[in-house]
Parts: C-alpha cells; sequence; structure tokens
C-alpha cells in the first residue's frame, strides 16, 4: 500500500544527503518507497506505545539511509549483478563450508592463502565462524561479542576482513559472517556501563532489582545449557541486580523492547553488509523476543523484528541475504520464511535442522521412516528462500523434531530418543558411533549428541580396531550423509575438516575454559600435514576428499538441484531407502540413499510414479547406465550406497 505522508517524509530526508533519486540512486529510491509502508507498520507494532515514538521512526530511516550512503561502489554493482528473476542465492552452484578461523588457519590473513584450497574441493562461500572481538575466557566460541566492530586481535584487523573479502569477491567467492543478535557479552560497553548502574544501559538488558519477575519468567522458561548455566537469570553484584542469561552467564540477552536497542543493532547489522557479507547469519533468532508466561521463545515479535530487519537490508543493502540460525521444531522453522504478506520476506534461509537430526536418526536405526513422516511440513518452504543443507556444524545435533513423526514410524517418542542417545555416546553393543551427550538435563532426561561426523559414522572405532571393512563401511557412510546433503536442495554447509574425517579431538578436557563444553570436541584444531594427505591416494584423507570433491563436481554441474522448492519425496519402497525426485518442467533426477548395512533393493516401480515412466537412467555417482526393468524387479544399493539417477535417453531428440 502506498503512503503519500511516509514518501514525502523520506524525500524530505533524502534532500538533506548527496543522494540523487532520480538518477543514479534511483532504484534505492524505489525500493525504499515500495518498502515504506511495510516498515512502518512492523515498526509501529513493536515499538508504536514508546513515549518517543517519532524520534526513533526517523532516527529509523535515517540508519536506512546512512548505510546506503556508506556502501561502498564495488558493492552497490554486486548489488546489482545479484538482482536476477530467481535469486542468486538458490544456485546449485554454490557451496559452503563453516570454519573457525585461528583453528583452521591462525588468522585472517592466512586464510587468504588457503583460497585456492577450496576452489580445489568445490567450495565458494565461506562462513566464518564469530571474529569479532569476545573475552578469551567466556567467549563461547565468539557467540559473546564485546565490540561488534572490531576484529578479535587473534584474528587480524578489519583491514584483513577487507583484503579478503575483496579477494574473494575477485575470485567469485562469497562470504558468511554472524550477528550475535540476542546477546552480548558482558564485557560489552553497554553491559560495562548497565554494571555501573547506567539506567540507560541497564534498559538495554533485561534488568531486575529482585527475583520476583525473574521467578515469573522462569516459571515457563525452558533452559538451553542445564548442566553448564542453569536457570536463565544471573546476579550481577557490581550493580545488585538479576540479569537475562539465557545461554551462558556471561552472555546477557538484549532487550528488544527498547527501540534503541533494535536500532543499535540494525546499524551493526548494516556494518556487516557494508563490509561485503553475502549472507548474515542471524544467531539465536528464535530467543530475541521475551514475555512472561511463555517460553520465550518463536514468539510472533520475534518474527516481526526480523520482517523489519529484512525490509530494511533489502532498501539499504539488497545484496545481503538473511539467514535465521533458528534450530527448532520443523512446524516452527517454516515461520521464519515468514507468513502471510511477509512469505519468503523474512529470513532467505533457515538451517534444515530437522533434516540433519533425521539423518543420523536414520543411520543409527537403519530405518528413514521418521524422515519420511518429517517431510510433510519441510515441503512447504516458499519458493524463493532456501536452506542451509548440513550433517554437522560447530553445534551440537538436537533430536528435537516432532513426536508424531516417531509415533508414525511405529516407535515410541522417549524410547526411541533413548536408543539414539545410547547409540551415538556408544553405549549399545550394536554402536560404532563415538560421540558424547550435551547439555543432558536431569528433569527430563532430554540431551543432544557432540562428535564429528567421522566419528559418528564409526571412524574412530574403525581406526582403533585396524579395520579395513569398517574403516570402509564408515566412509561409505559419510559419504552418504555427506551426498544428501549435497542434493537435496539448499545450500550445503559442510564443517571443516569433515572434508578429510577428522575424528573427535579430546583435548579440550585439559583446557578449563573450555572442558564444561563437549562440542569443542568436534571443533578441530586444522594439522595441516593431515591435510596435505588429500594429495596421497589411498590414504583416508585423500579418499574422503576426492570423493566430496567429485559429489561437489556433480552438484554444480546439474541447475535441476538448484534449490527452486522442487522437491518430491518417492513413496517408501523400502524402509532402508530415502528417495526424492528433484524436477523441473519434464526434466528430473533422482536421488537414493541406503541407510542399511546391507544391500538394498528398490523396485522398478518407484521410478514410475511420477511422470512417463523412463526407459533407461544414468548413475552419475557411478557412471553407469541401467534399464528400467518390470515391477517385479530391482535397481540394487550396496550398503549405505547412493544414485542420482536421470532418464537416459540413446537418441538425443531432435
Ligand atoms: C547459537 C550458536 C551456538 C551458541 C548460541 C548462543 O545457537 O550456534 O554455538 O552457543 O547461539 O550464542
Amino acid at each position: 500500500m502506498y503512503k503519500n505522508n511516509l514518501h514525502k517524509q523520506i524525500v524530505e530526508l533524502l534532500q538533506q544527503t548527496p543522494i540523487n533519486i532520480s538518477k543514479k540512486d534511483s532504484s534505492f529510491f524505489s525500493r525504499f518507497i515500495a518498502n515504506a509502508t511495510a516498515i512502518e507498520a512492523l515498526f509501529k507494532q513493536l515499538y508504536a506505545q514508546n513515549s518517543q515514538y517519532s524520534f526513533y521512526w526517523k532516527e529509523l530511516l535515517q540508519s536506512i539511509i546512512h548505510a546506503y550512503t556508506q556502501r561502498p561502489l564495488t558493492l552497490l554493482e554486486r548489488d546489482e549483478q545479484k538482482e536476477q528473476p530467481t535469486q542468486w542465492f538458490l544456485s546449485n552452484e554454490l557451496v559452503g563450508m563453516s570454519l573457525y578461523v585461528d583453528r583452521f588457519c591462525g588468522n585472517i590473513n592466512n586464510l587468504e592463502n588457503k583460497l585456492p584450497y577450496f576452489k580445489e574441493l568445490g567450495v565458494n562461500v565461506l562462513h566464518l565462524m564469530p571474529i569479532f572481538e569476545s573475552p578469551l575466557h567466556e567467549s563461547d566460541g565468539g557467540y559473546a561479542v564485546s565490540n561488534f566492530r572490531k576484529i578479535d586481535n587473534r584474528f587480524g584487523t578489519l583491514q584483513d576482513l577487507q583484503k579478503l573479502q575483496n579477494s574473494m569477491q575477485q575470485q567469485q567467492m562469497y562470504l558468511m559472517l554472524d550477528i550475535v543478535l540476542n546477546h552480548t557479552s558482558h564485557q560489552h560497553e553497554w553491559a560495562i556501563k548497565a554494571k555501573k548502574g547506567e539506567k540507560k544501559y541497564q534498559d538495554f538488558y533485561y534488568m531486575f532489582p529482585n527475583r520476583q519477575i525473574p521467578d515469573l519468567f522462569d516459571a515457563s522458561m525452558p533452559e538451553i545449557f542445564p548442566e553448564s548455566a542453569p536457570g536463565n537469570f544471573t546476579y550481577v553484584t557490581d550493580c545488585n541486580q538479576w540479569v537475562m542469561t539465557v545461554f551462558h552467564q556471561y552472555q546477557w540477552d538484549l532487550n528488544y523492547k527498547n527501540p534503541e536497542v533494535f536500532i543499535a543493532m540494525l546499524e551493526n547489522i548494516f556494518f556487516y553488509a557494508n563490509l561485503g557479507v553475502d549472507i548474515l547469519r542471524i544467531d539465536a533468532p528464535a530467543f530475541i523476543w521475551k514475555e512472561i508466561g511463555t517460553t520465550c521463545q518463536n514468539l510472533p515479535q520475534a518474527h516481526t523484528l526480523l520482517q523489519l530487519i529484512k525490509c530494511c537490508v533489502e532498501v539499504a543493502t539488497p545484496g545481503m541475504a538473511l539467514l535465521g540460525e533458528a534450530i527448532v521444531a520443523p512446524k516452527k522453522i517454516m515461520q521464519y520464511f515468514g507468513t502471510g504478506l511477509y512469505e519468503a520476506h523474512e529470513c532467505d534461509f533457515a538451517y534444515n535442522a530437522t533434516q540433519m537430526a533425521l539423518q543420523w536418526d536414520a543411520l543409527a536405526t537403519q530405518d528413514v521412516r521418521v524422515m519420511l513422516a518429517a517431510q510433510e511440513d519441510l515441503v512447504k518452504k516458499p519458493f524463493g528462500t532456501s536452506w542451509i543443507t548440513y550433517t554437522r556444524c560447530h553445534d551440537d545435533i538436537g533430536l528435537g523434531y516432532e513426536d508424531n513423526s516417531i509415533r508414525k514410524a511405529g516407535y515410541n517418542p522417549y524410547e526411541h530418543r533413548r536408543y539414539l542417545k545410547n547409540y551415538y555416546s556408544g553405549n549399545t553393543d550394536n554402536s560404532t558411533a563415538r560421540g558424547a551427550l550435551f547439555s543432558v538435563n536431569p528433569k527430563t532426561q532430554d540431551a543432544r549428541i557432540s562428535g564429528t561426523l567421522a566419528s559418528l559414522c564409526g571412524l574412530e572405532f574403525a581406526l582403533a580396531q585396524q579395520n579395513e571393512n569398517f574403516i570402509e563401511m564408515a566412509i561409505a557412510k559419510i559419504m552418504m550423509m555427506q551426498a544428501q546433503s549435497f542434493f537435496l536442495g539448499g545450500l550445503p554447509m559442510l564443517f571443516y575438516g569433515d572434508e578429510v574425517g577428522y575424528t573427535n579431538d579430546y583435548s579440550y578436557l585439559n583446557d578449563p575454559t573450555k572442558s564444561y563444553d563437549n562440542r569443542w570436541m568436534h571443533r578441530p584444531i586444522i594439522d595441516w600435514n593431515k591435510n596435505d594427505r588429500k594429495n596421497i591416494p589411498g590414504t583416508i584423507e585423500n579418499t574422503i576428499f576426492t570423493q566430496t570433491q567429485k559429489l561437489l563436481q556433480i552438484r554444480k554441474n546439474l541447475p535441476i538441484l538448484s534449490d527452486y522448492s522442487n522437491i518430491t519425496w518417492l513413496t517408501p519402497h523400502n524402509i532402508h531407502v530415502a528417495g526424492f525426485m528433484r524436477s523441473v518442467g519434464l526434466e528430473r533426477i533422482y536421488a537414493l540413499f541406503n541407510y542399511s548395512n546391507n544391500a538394498a533393493y528398490l523396485t522398478w516401480y518407484a521410478f514410475k510414479e511420477h511422470g512417463d515412466a523412463p526407459k533407461k537412467l544414468y548413475n552419475y555417482i557411478n557412471q553407469q547406465v541401467y534399464t528400467v526393468g518390470a515391477d517385479y524387479e530391482y535397481f540394487i544399493l550396496p550398503p549405505y550406497g547412493m544414485a542420482l539417477l536421470a532418464p537416459w535417453l540413446d537418441v538425443p531428440l531432435n
């Protein structure tokens, strides 16, 4: 809806700037006018009651204008290049890797020298785990930020980052960074001023003089780290107040009911955008709004805030896509893509954490039915948005998918999860997985799972046994898990170290600043002698690296694997085989994954359910052509094997 008064207000503000709305900045101006009504409506929903509403509204408009005027020319050009009929980030040509700069190669400067390594593997999106200033011993892996605009000395400087970003941009690579939106470190200048008693900054957080309100909140708020950081509030002796700390005690939750907090953090978002960030990972967005009597997660106002951020970014820095790191149940995750008028106008990306966890579920049970039951919700993702698909990341694996999916597969949810926890913590006889339980809640027995991809797939165990068959089996599992996330639809995000099979690193136990958090077991320190073995045929590193490389190359050659929300799951013909079809028009391709340690038989009928039955199929994995047989005959997948099959025409069509 167009509003004349908003148009006038914006024009007046722009007249005080060098912006030329009729010439070079005309598309910025069009975007501004097109989004103005939405921005105002969303801002009003959150802050209309604030006594200084008009003041903050003007501040917001000015922040948007300022961000645009600060945008470097190269990024303005890149914004234009990214404008395509379909979103740039849906492309099958993108592949990412998440890494800790210091643990990967020391610092940002060294990372520039590693760009050929990523290229060789086929990675062109780099997610640098938090690099902004964070107290060394209270950092939660960098997710406790004490200065949003200063790179931590450990990693380098802003200039180093800019240099890296420039080289990456020249080499058609993309940069992803985090904005830790929900909280700051207790060492952030706002927190320091709050500790000193400055009311203005105490209002940046949820601070209370006694336990009365904290108790009301605590009554309905779950605990995130029940073992290492129980409760949701911490007593601050300096100012004699209780402050909300949902994560660790040194991470203070920001109070977004205060418009000043919102605007200050939006300006940090713009600062990152203007550094050349292509994908901004919004950390923990499910938590950003709190209300007494609720879980304080996934509240409607959290979505309003995200939609508001999206609209502002669309106006000032449109080339930056937003990834919402909401690790929540399937029905809830859909809402992060936006609903109603805002469908596909909230987060551009979300993690497909449900699919990731369900792949681990299927691997432990050799049964894909729970995975299939959950897809009903996941396939509803709107066109124009995408998933981050992955098997491992720096965090634990949560088993938070719906009980109902487990029941539909015929299992009891409690027993089923107990089995999975035992399986991955190596607590059952039939398990080769070597992981550990993370954040066990003594009250509910809920727990998540830590461990590297390789250790959870049995490589650590196989190496200890020096058993070649087990090693081969573990590698087959690793590749099958990865391949499913490469072909599913979305941007695959590898986790550093997995490309050469790092097993768990237990040295974190000797470091008192890390020993309380077993997620460090799967955050390796890269040993480049080990990684260089990728060049020596016959080594485990070489096998995993080259197979990963090959799978990524296959993905890059097949535009049908772009995320056009074009997935159809095959009806289950065999409980061990997960299968889906990706299609565009009449073109299609089938991906199949065998989660069993035996060969799996799939009736040829599986390929005849959708559209014309193909006569022959070409398998991109082993380059073989198969003749589609009768319904009572079978296509056979090896143990933990996979296939990527496209209809094959002997005679090219005229
Ligand atoms: C996110 C991060 C996690 C961190 C938490 C608190 O979930 O991925 O590592 O502990 O936020 O910032």
